[in-house]
C-alpha cells in the first residue's frame, strides 16, 4: 500500500515544507495565537496557593509515582522521594530509555548518564557515561554525598559505584541488543555487517532501476527491508514496527522527577541510557546540572527530555529556574527555555523538526507545568507529564509549536498496512 498523502501532510510544518512555504512563514503558522503561546494553562496560572507535598516527572515514571508520594507525604526526604520514581525504570529492562536495557551506543554498550540536586543541602552530584551499573541515578546520589566532586564519568564512575556497593551487571537486554544489530545491519553498505553474498537477504546494492522508483516507494520498501530484517533477528511480530521506528528515528528517552515536600522543600533527579546508538563516550544533558535538572531552593525545580545537545546549548533547565525566580510562572518560564532553542536555528522548521524537547518545572510552592517544542512524536501520542498531589494523573504538556517530531533521520509516515500490531502505536 502507497504512503496515504493525507497523513504524510497531516502537520503544519510537513504542510509548510510541501508547498514550499519559507522557514520563517512557516514558523508564523506553528505558532499559537498572536505568535508564541501566549495563555498559560497550567497550574501556575490559577490563583490561589498549590498543592503541597507534589512530585512532577516524565510520563514514565507514572506507575512509581505512588509509592513516591505516600514515602514523601510521611516526611521522607525530597531528593529519596525523586530517586525511588526514577530507580522505578532504571530497574525495568522493558524501559529501553534508561537503566537495564537501556539502548546501547554504536558499539552496542550500554552508557548511562545521570545527575541530581538536594534543595535542602544545595548540594549536586553527577555521573556521565557510566558502563555496566543500572541504577546511575543512585550513583550520582552518592558522589554527592561520598565526594568532595560533582561529577564523575566513565570508568573512574564505574570504579566508585563498584567501590561503593553498586553491583556490575550487563544491561544489555537481549531486545536492546537485536535492535542494536537492525540499526547496525540497516547502516551498514561498505562493511562485514549484515547477511553475506551467499545468504538468500544478501541486499544486491542499488540498482539504476531502483534508484528510478519514486522516493515514497523507495522508503516503504526500506521499511518493510527493516521489518524483515528484524524478524530474522529473532524480533516478535508485535515489537518490529517498533524496533524498525527506533532505527530509522534513533530517540533521546530519559527520565526527569522533581519532588517538593510540604516544608516546601525541593529536589530533583534525571537519569538515561541516552541517544540511542550515539558516539561511545557522548554525554547528553541529563549529568549536565543546569540542563538535564537544576534545583535551587528558593525557587523551584526543572528538568528535561529530548535532544540533549539542544538543551545543553540553552542550559534548559537552569533558563527555567531563573526564569521562575524572576517572575515568570513555570509555564512562561518553561516556553522562554524552547524559544531560545527555536531562536538557535533562526526559526527554521527544516531543521527544527528534527528537535524534541520536554520540560517537567515545579516551582516551590507547588505550581507546576509541562511544556514541549512539539505536540508529540506522531498524533495520538502527545507529550505527557505524570504527577501526584495526592491525585495521580497524566497531563498533556503545552506545546511551543503546533504539528509532530520527526526525529532524524526525517522520514514520511509509516504505511497503514505495516502498522497493524505495532506496539508503538498503542
Ligand atoms: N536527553 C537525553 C539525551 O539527549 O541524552
Amino acid at each position: 500500500m502507497p504512503f496515504s498523502r493525507r497523513d504524510f501532510v497531516k502537520t503544519s510544518v510537513v504542510g509548510a515544507l510541501a508547498t514550499g512555504v519559507g522557514a520563517q512563514a512557516s514558523l508564523a503558522s506553528n505558532l499559537g495565537g498572536n505568535g508564541w503561546p501566549s495563555q498559560d494553562s497550567s497550574n501556575a496560572s490559577q490563583s490561589g496557593s498549590f498543592k503541597r507535598p507534589i512530585i512532577v516527572c516524565a510520563n514514565n515514571g507514572y506507575a512509581h509515582l505512588e509509592d513516591a508520594f505516600v514515602f514523601l507525604k510521611g516526611g521522607g526526604d525530597t531528593l529519596d522521594a525523586a530517586l525511588k520514581v526514577v530507580k522505578g525504570p532504571e530497574d525495568d529492562p522493558k524501559d529501553d530509555s534508561v537503566g537495564l536495557g537501556g539502548l546501547p551506543n554504536e558499539e552496542g554498550v550500554v552508557e548511562l548518564d545521570a545527575c541530581c540536586m538536594h534543595g535542602p543541602t544545595r548540594r549536586a552530584g553527577s555521573v556521565g557515561g557510566v558502563r555496566n551499573i543500572k541504577n546511575v541515578s543512585l550513583v550520582s546520589n552518592a558522589v554527592m554525598q561520598h565526594t568532595g566532586h560533582v561529577m564523575l564519568v566513565g570508568e573512574g564512575a564505574e570504579r566508585f559505584a563498584v567501590a561503593m556497593g553498586f553491583p556490575r551487571e550487563n544491561l544489555l537486554t537481549e531486545h536492546s541488543r537485536k535492535i542494536w544489530l537492525l540499526w547496525k545491519e540497516f547502516h551498514s553498505t561498505d562493511d562485514w555487517w549484515g547477511p553475506g553474498l551467499a545468504d538468500p537477504h544478501w541486499p544486491p546494492p542499488a540498482s539504476k532501476t531502483t534508484s528510478d522508483k519514486p522516493q515514497a516507494e523507495l522508503r516503504e520498501d526500506r521499511i518493510r527491508n527493516l521489518q524483515a530484517r528484524a524478524a530474522d533477528l529473532g524480533i516478535p511480530p508485535e515489537l518490529q514496527l517498533a524496533a524498525v521506528r527506533t532505527v530509522l528515528f534513533p530517540p533521546t528517552g530519559t527520565i526527569h522527577c522533581s519532588a517538593l515536600n510540604d516544608k516546601g522543600e525541593i529536589s530533583g533527579c534525571t537519569t538515561t541510557s541516552g541517544l540511542a546508538f550515539k558516539l561511545s563516550g557522548r554525554c547528553g544533558d541529563s549529568p549536565i546540572i543546569g540542563a538535564g535538572c537544576y534545583t535551587d531552593q528558593d525557587v523551584g525545580s526543572a528538568g528535561a527530555t529530548g535532544s540533549g545537545e539542544e538543551n545543553i546549548k540553552v542550559a534548559g533547565a537552569h533558563t527555567i529556574v531563573e526564569n521562575m525566580r524572576h517572575g515568570m510562572s513555570p509555564q512562561e518560564a518553561g516556553l522562554d527555555a524552547l524559544k531560545r532553542i527555536v531562536r538557535n536555528y533562526n526559526g527554521d522548521l527544516n531543521r527544527l523538526r528534527f528537535i524534541d524537547m520536554t520540560y517537567y518545572i515545579l516551582r516551590k510552592d507547588g505550581a507546576y507545568a509541562g511544556v514541549s517544542l512539539w505536540e508529540g512524536y506522531s498524533k495520538g501520542n502527545p507529550h505527557k507529564i505524570a504527577i501526584h498531589d495526592g491525585t495521580h494523573r497524566a497531563e498533556v504538556a503545552v506545546n511551543l509549536l503546533k504539528g509532530y517530531s520527526q526525529e532524524f533521520p526525517p522520514f514520511p509516515e509509516i504505511p497503514e498496512d505495516l502498522k497493524k500490531d505495532s506496539e508503538y502505536l498503542k
